[in-house]
C-alpha cells in the first residue's frame, strides 16, 4: 500500500523537476551574491571539521600503493628538501626562528606551522599533498611532479626532520654558508643594469645551494657546476627557466632571476676550478671497470655508443654543448640518466639534447649504474 502511494507522490517527472528546481535555487544564489566569500569569516566549525576530514581521507585512500624510499634519513636528500623549502614554501609556512607573516593568519584555512602538524603524517602523506597539493586551499601542487618524484621523496626527507631542527641547523640546512638575505622566494628578481660580474643579490641564491665555488654541499645534494662548459650551464639555466628541462627546485630558481643575468651566471660557474669530490660512498672498483669499458666501448645489445666520444676522457677539444661528466656526483648522474627513461621531453635543455635523450632510453638500469660510477671517480679535469 505505502510503496503504492510512494510510487504515485514520486514520478521520475517529478523527481527531474525536483531535481531541476534544486539547481535553478543553488544557481539563483549564487547569482543574488548572498553566500559571503570573505575570508574574514571564518567556516563554521563543522565546516571546517568536515573539509579536513575530507582532506586526511582523500590523501589515506590516495598513498595506500605508495612506498616511501629507504634513502629519507640521508643528509643530502635533506639538505636538498632544505634548499628548496626556503625558497618555495617557508614564505606560507614559517620555518624555524622564521615565524609565518600576519598576512598568512588571514588564509582561509591557514597554512599550518608544519613543524607542529608533520609528525601527524607518515612520509607518504606528506609525499602526496606536497606533490599533489591541496584544492580550495592555496596548497600548490609541486613543479613538474609528475616526473619528478625524487625531488618531491627529498622534501619529505626535510620535512621529517624539521620539528627537531634549532633556528641554527636549519638555516645551515637551508641556506649554506650564505645568510637570509640571500633566500630567493617565489617573485622575480627586478631587472638591473648589467655587468660582467652576476650581480650580488642574484648570485647569492645560486650560492645556497651549489656554493660561490659551484662545488655545492652537503655530499652529493647537489650537482657540480664549477667548470662546466658555459655554453652548457647557459642553456641548462635557460631551459630551466622557460621550463623545458623538469626540475621545481631548479625551475623555481631560475624562473625568478633576470633573463640577462644566466650569462654572467654561466660565465661565473665555468671559470670556477673543478675540484675532486668527496664520493658518498667508496666506489665498487668492479662496477668502476665495468663503465669504463661502457664509456669507451659502448654496449652493442642496447646500441649504446660510446661516451667518451661526446663527453671524454678525449685528447681532443670537444663540442662545448656536451657536458663534462669527470667528476660529477654518482648519484646525480644517475638520475638524470633516468629521468630520460621516461621517453618524454622532460630532460635536457641544449641543441643536441635529442641525442642524448635516444641513447639514454635504451640503456639497462645496471649499465647506467655502472657508468655513473665511472665518471664520478674519474678525476675532475678529464
Ligand atoms: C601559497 C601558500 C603555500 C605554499 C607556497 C605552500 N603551502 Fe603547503 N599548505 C598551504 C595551505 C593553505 C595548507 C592547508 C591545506 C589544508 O588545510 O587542507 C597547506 C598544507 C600543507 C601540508 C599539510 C599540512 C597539514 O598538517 O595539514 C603540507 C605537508 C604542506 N602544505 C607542505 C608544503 C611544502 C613542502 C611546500 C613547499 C614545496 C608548501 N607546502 C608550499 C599553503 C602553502
Ligand atoms: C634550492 C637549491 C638550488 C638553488 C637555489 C639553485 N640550484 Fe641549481 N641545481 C639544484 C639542483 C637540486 C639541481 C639538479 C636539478 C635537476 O635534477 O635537473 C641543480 C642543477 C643546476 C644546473 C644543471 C647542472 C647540470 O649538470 O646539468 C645548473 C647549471 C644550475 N643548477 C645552476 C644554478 C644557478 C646559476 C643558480 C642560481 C640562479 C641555481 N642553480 C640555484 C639546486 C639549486
Ligand atoms: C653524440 C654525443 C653524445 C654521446 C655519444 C653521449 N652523450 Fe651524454 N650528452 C650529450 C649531450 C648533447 C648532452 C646534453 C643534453 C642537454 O642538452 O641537456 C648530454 C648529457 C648527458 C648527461 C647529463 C649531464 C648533466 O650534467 O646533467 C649525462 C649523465 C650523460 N650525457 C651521460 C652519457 C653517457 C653515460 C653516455 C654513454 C653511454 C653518453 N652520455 C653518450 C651527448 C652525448
Amino acid at each position: 500500500m505505502t510503496g503504492w502511494r510512494l510510487n504515485v507522490l514520486i514520478t521520475p517527472l517529478r523527481a527531474a523537476l525536483a531535481a531541476v528546481g534544486l539547481a535553478v535555487g543553488v544557481l539563483a544564489f549564487a547569482w543574488s551574491g548572498l553566500f559571503n566569500v570573505a575570508a574574514t569569516t571564518p567556516h563554521w566549525p563543522i565546516t571546517d571539521w568536515f573539509l579536513h576530514y575530507v582532506m586526511i581521507n582523500s590523501v589515506k585512500t590516495r598513498t595506500l600503493a605508495i612506498e616511501a624510499p629507504d634513502t629519507l634519513d640521508s643528509p643530502a636528500m635533506i639538505a636538498r628538501g632544505a634548499g628548496h623549502y626556503a625558497s618555495g614554501c617557508a614564505s606560507c609556512h614559517g620555518a624555524p626562528g622564521r615565524p609565518r607573516s600576519p598576512i598568512i593568519h588571514e588564509m582561509s584555512p591557514v597554512a599550518p606551522d608544519l613543524a607542529r602538524t608533520v609528525p601527524s603524517w607518515e612520509p607518504k602523506h606528506l609525499f602526496w599533498i606536497v606533490k599533489n597539493g591541496v584544492k580550495f586551499t592555496g596548497m600548490p601542487a609541486w613543479v613538474s611532479g609528475s616526473e619528478r618524484e625524487d625531488e618531491v621523496w627529498a622534501v619529505v626527507a626535510f620535512l621529517k626532520r624539521l620539528p627537531d631542527l634549532s633556528e641554527q641547523e636549519y638555516a645551515r640546512l637551508a641556506m649554506g654558508a650564505e645568510t637570509d638575505g640571500a633566500v630567493g622566494g617565489l617573485v622575480a628578481i627586478a631587472h638591473g643594469p648589467q655587468g660582467p660580474a652576476p650581480r650580488p643579490d642574484v648570485l647569492a641564491d645560486c650560492a645556497r645551494c651549489h656554493g660561490r665555488d659551484g662545488m655545492g654541499r652537503d655530499g652529493d645534494a647537489f650537482p657540480v657546476i664549477a667548470g662546466q662548459s658555459e655554453d652548457y650551464i647557459y642553456d641548462a639555466l635557460s631551459a630551466y627557466a622557460v621550463g623545458t628541462r623538469h626540475s621545481g627546485v631548479m625551475q623555481t630558481a631560475a624562473a625568478r632571476i633576470p633573463y640577462a643575468e644566466i650569462a654572467a651566471l654561466a660565465e661565473h660557474y665555468a671559470a670556477q676550478p673543478r675540484r675532486p669530490v668527496v664520493p658518498a660512498a667508496t666506489p665498487d672498483p668492479e662496477l668502476v671497470a665495468r663503465g669504463e669499458k661502457i664509456a669507451r666501448e659502448g654496449v652493442r645489445a642496447t646500441g649504446t655508443p660510446a661516451c667518451v666520444s661526446c663527453h671524454g676522457p678525449a685528447p681532443t677539444a670537444r663540442n662545448p654543448a656536451y657536458p663534462k661528466l669527470a667528476g660529477q656526483h654518482a648519484n646525480y648522474l644517475e638520475q638524470q640518466l633516468l629521468l630520460w627513461e621516461k621517453e618524454d621531453d622532460s630532460r635536457g635543455g641544449g641543441p643536441f639534447r635529442e641525442i642524448m635523450r635516444k641513447i639514454a632510453f635504451h640503456m639497462e638500469k645496471d649499465d647506467i649504474r655502472a657508468v655513473a660510477a665511472y665518471y664520478a671517480a674519474l678525476p675532475p679535469g678529464e
